[in-house]
Formats: C-alpha cells, sequence, structure tokens
C-alpha cells in the first residue's frame, strides 16, 4: 500500500477509539444547553422560512414530507437550491459547508464542472438512455479494471442496494451454498435479505416491518470485529446449507462508525478460503473514496465480489454495479456467453450512457487530481480541528477518521448494542434525540452533517474551508452542558 495514494494518511488507533466510545456511552448525555438550543431552533424559524413552506407542503404529498432518509433532518428539513463545490445554498438563501457530501458520492465537490460538461454533451447528443449498448459501458468497466484488478468483470446497475442482491444471488449461483454473513449493525441497502440487524448489532430484524420471515431467513449476522463468532457460524452453517457469502464493509459498519482493525480484512478472507465461502467486499461508501484502488487496494485484499455505489457515477444518478472474479461474474452473462446458470438481473436505466459517462470522467478527474488524497488530508485537518476541541472543552466526544471520513460521535446512539438491552433501550431515545439536535446546532451555524455524526470531505475542502468548518464546530461544541 502505498500512502500518497490513499485517503487514509494513518490508520487509526482502533482500541483507543474504542475505549473512549465505551466512555461515552457509559457515561449520561452532554446535549447542547437548553438557552442555546432555543437560539438554534430560533435560526430554523428565522431564517429557514421558505424550506419550512416547501416541506411543510410536501408533508401533504410525500409521506413524511422528504424522499430521502438522509433528508430528515430536525426541526424540519431545508430544501437546497445550489450547489458548487465545499458549499450548498437552501432556498432561503443560506450558505452551508457541505459535509453530507450526498452521502459520500462527490469526492471532486459538488457539481463539479468538467464531468457536468462531459454529461451535458452525452445528453445533448444521445439523451439519457437508449437501452442499447454504448461505448462508455466499456470504457467505465476497463477503467474500474484498471484500478482494481480484483474486478476483472464489471456489471452496472441502478443502485448500492441492487448490487448487493445481485451479487448475493451469484454468489449462491456460483456456490450453490446459502447462508450471508454480514457484520451486525452494518447497512448493505433495503432488499429484504438485508434489512436484518441494522444501525444495532444483535437487532437481527428489528426493521423488517413488511418483510416476510422466509426472506431474511439465511441472513445471519456477527457482532463487529468477533472473528470467533464469525467462525462459529462458518461452522454451524456446514449442515445447514453451507455460507454463500460474508459480506463486509472493509473500513467497518457504517462507513466504519465501528472501525475494524487494520488487520480485520485479512482475516475474514482467510475464513472465507478455509469455509469455501465467497467475500464480498461493499465498497459501496470506500470504492474510490479511499483511493482509485478502493479499500481493497488500501487493505490488500482481493475480494470475490465488489459491490459499487455512489462514486461509481461520480453522484450521478444510477449509481450502482458490481464486479468481480470472471467465473462468477458470469452468472449475469445476458444474452450471449451465458453459462447456462443465470442469476437474473436486470434495470431500464442501469449503465445508461449518462450514468456511464459521468462514472467514467468522474474517476478519470479523481486519478488525474489526486482527489481521494487530497480529500483525505481535508478529513485530517478537520479531525484534528474537532479532537483539539474536544480536549479544550474536557468533552467526553469521539473524533476519528478514515481519510475523508470523519466521525464526531458526541451521543454515541450509534454504539449501543443489544449485549445490553436494557441500556439501550433505556437511552436510545434520548442519545438519538441529542445527536438530532447536535446536527440542527451544526446546520444553525451553516454546517451540514450526515445525521449529526458522520462527515464526508471533498477535494473541495481546501484548508480555508476546513478551518471555517471547525471555529463553526467550536462554536456548537462548546455549547453543550457543563462548559
Ligand atoms: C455501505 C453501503 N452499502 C450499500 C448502500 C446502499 O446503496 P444505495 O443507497 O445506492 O442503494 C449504502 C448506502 O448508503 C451504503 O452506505
Amino acid at each position: 500500500m502505498n500512502e500518497s495514494q490513499y485517503a487514509i494518511s494513518t490508520y487509526p488507533d482502533v482500541e483507543a477509539i474504542y475505549t473512549r466510545l465505551k466512555a461515552l456511552t457509559n457515561q449520561p448525555i452532554r446535549p447542547i444547553r437548553r438557552e442555546a438550543m432555543a437560539d438554534v431552533l430560533a435560526y430554523f424559524d428565522q431564517k429557514c422560512a421558505k424550506s419550512k413552506a416547501l416541506t411543510d407542503e410536501a408533508k401533504q404529498y410525500i409521506p413524511g414530507g422528504v424522499q430521502h432518509n438522509l433528508a430528515f433532518n430536525y426541526p424540519f428539513p431545508i430544501a437546497i437550491e445550489k450547489a458548487e463545490g465545499a458549499y450548498l445554498w437552501d432556498v432561503d438563501g443560506n450558505r452551508y459547508i457541505d459535509f453530507l457530501q450526498a452521502g459520500g458520492p462527490t469526492v471532486l465537490g459538488s457539481n463539479y464542472a468538467p464531468v457536468r460538461e462531459k454529461v451535458l454533451e452525452i445528453v445533448n447528443n444521445c439523451g439519457p438512455v437508449t437501452g442499447l449498448f454504448h461505448e462508455y459501458e466499456l470504457k467505465l468497466a476497463r477503467l474500474i479494471n484498471q484500478y482494481m484488478p480484483a474486478v476483472e468483470m464489471f456489471r452496472m446497475l441502478g443502485s448500492g442496494t441492487e448490487s448487493v442482491m445481485a451479487a448475493i444471488r451469484a454468489a449462491r449461483a456460483y456456490t450453490k451454498k446459502k447462508k450471508i454473513i454480514k457484520v451486525g449493525g452494518a447497512y448493505h441497502g433495503w432488499s429484504d435479505q438485508m434489512v436484518y440487524g441494522l444501525h444495532i448489532p444483535g437487532t437481527g430484524r428489528m426493521e423488517a416491518t413488511g418483510i416476510p420471515r422466509g426472506a431474511n431467513r439465511h441472513t445471519q449476522e456477527f457482532f463487529p470485529n468477533n472473528l470467533a463468532a464469525l467462525r462459529r457460524k462458518l461452522i454451524a452453517n456446514r449442515l445447514r446449507g453451507g455460507t454463500a457469502a460474508v459480506i463486509v464493509e472493509p473500513v467497518g459498519p457504517e462507513s466504519g462508525t465501528r472501525p475494524v482493525p487494520q488487520d480485520f480484512n485479512q482475516k475474514v478472507r482467510e475464513l472465507c478460503d478455509e469455509f469455501g465461502a465467497l467475500l464480498i467486499f461493499d465498497e459501496v461508501v470506500t470504492g474510490f473514496r479511499l483511493g482509485m484502488g478502493g479499500a481493497q487496494g488500501y487493505f490488500n485484499i482481493k475480494p470475490d465480489l465488489t459491490i459499487f455505489g455512489k462514486c461509481v457515477t461520480g453522484g450521478y444518478p444510477m449509481a450502482g454495479g458490481v464486479g468481480g472474479k470472471r467465473e462468477i461474474m458470469m452468472r449475469f452473462a445476458a444474452g450471449i456467453g451465458g453459462t447456462g446458470e443465470r442469476a437474473y438481473i436486470g434495470g431500464t436505466l442501469s449503465a445508461n450512457p449518462l450514468s456511464c459517462v459521468a462514472g467514467y470522467y468522474a474517476l478519470e478527474e479523481m486519478e488525474r487530481t489526486n482527489a481521494a488524497v487530497i480529500a483525505g488530508r481535508a478529513g485530517d485537518r478537520l479531525t484534528l480541528g474537532l479532537q483539539a476541541i474536544i480536549e479544550k472543552y474536557d468533552l467526553p466526544f469521539v473524533a476519528y477518521n478514515q481519510g475523508s471520513i470523519v466521525h464526531l460521535e458526541t451521543s454515541g446512539v450509534m454504539l449501543l448494542d443489544l449485549k445490553n438491552p436494557l441500556k439501550t433501550l433505556k437511552e436510545i431515545k434520548s442519545r438519538r434525540h441529542m445527536i438530532e439536535e447536535m446536527g440542527a446546532a451544526y446546520m444553525s451555524q451553516g454546517l451540514i452533517t450526515l445525521a449529526g455524526s458522520r462527515m464526508y470531505t471533498s477535494m473541495a475542502d481546501t484548508d480555508a474551508v476546513i478551518d471555517e468548518a471547525v471555529q463553526k464546530f467550536e462554536l456548537v461544541l462548546s455549547s453543550v452542558d457543563g462548559v
């Protein structure tokens, strides 16, 4: 691994992070002081009137008022009308530093002009879709193979969710085995079989409303980083139809909210080989964000299958794909050259020219500009700034990063688990509400985060942008109880 090519400059001290996270969840919450929170709510009342009117009306036509999980902000969603580089502007004219990054895809910064121009060119020429083959499908697949040699073949799909579904289907078709093992708490999209052990480890079917038991009968979860538990499942599965695949997010579930030790992926690889299970890397977030070689390049692991999303189209629509070993990928062969054991997949808009051209030029630009590494250094700078604030005010909060993925845990809600169900059930509501308030407070200072606890940085985050952000974070973090 050559660090100059990857976003992670130094691998975080995972043990030290868990020690701090444990201390955080073991103590009472430190929310924003009530009078400071009144100011936060006043910001939304006084400065976001147009957003409020729009989302109030949207509640009539759209369940909950917004279409996207990430837009469910407290006290109400804000409507964005302009995006450029490091910034977003809402319909009321307020400017924000954007650390949501649309959930991760825009490593080049928002609305990056060189890619936009190529997209407009293709739309002008042939529109967004024809249903027939386009040269950029080949160009994108070839480029991905160049950066990630384990991705011998690539099949583009509409989203990360779809790509996980496809990978599981191919894994079962190829291995003739049934079980899929995931890490508790990890999110791999919202397909029937993957809404299992979501967000909080050990919760199994807790979120599986509307999903029949049979649909995730063959899905299993093991506690994050517990390789002995994974081994036990692999052994038990030998008599229950076998393990088709183990799927991991290589930095740890939820973009590394529970980070993995540096040798974790290698150990999972070895276990998969021992038990004849495929290893699926979910690189929806890490793919190209950690560097052009993705997490597989950084950790130097060859997964059997890789899931793509987000960055694979540089933030343009229909971001998804699955890639991997030729003999497995041939299960997806459409038409001529199929193996006769087809794992059925489809999608009217999958691999449309717009998505392919956007992906191709986004990746080329990322390589040319070294965007992942620049974004990673911005993540380092932001993390150092946050850590200094935490130390200055003697806060129990925890900031760490894996390159351009930055975590700021203030309530620890994502760190609760079902090892201690009484504590979790008792505290989940207040810890969740605290993080909603933190998200609102950051926003009132002009900072957009993901769910109040995660930030993605981009190439557009210059030192000046990060330094401004750190000052704004300080205003919020110094307004919590007990400071
Ligand atoms: C690790 C991971 N896998 C899968 C998905 C699902 O991807 P999509 O939202 O494109 O369906 C996500 C989405 O955030 C993700 O973070």
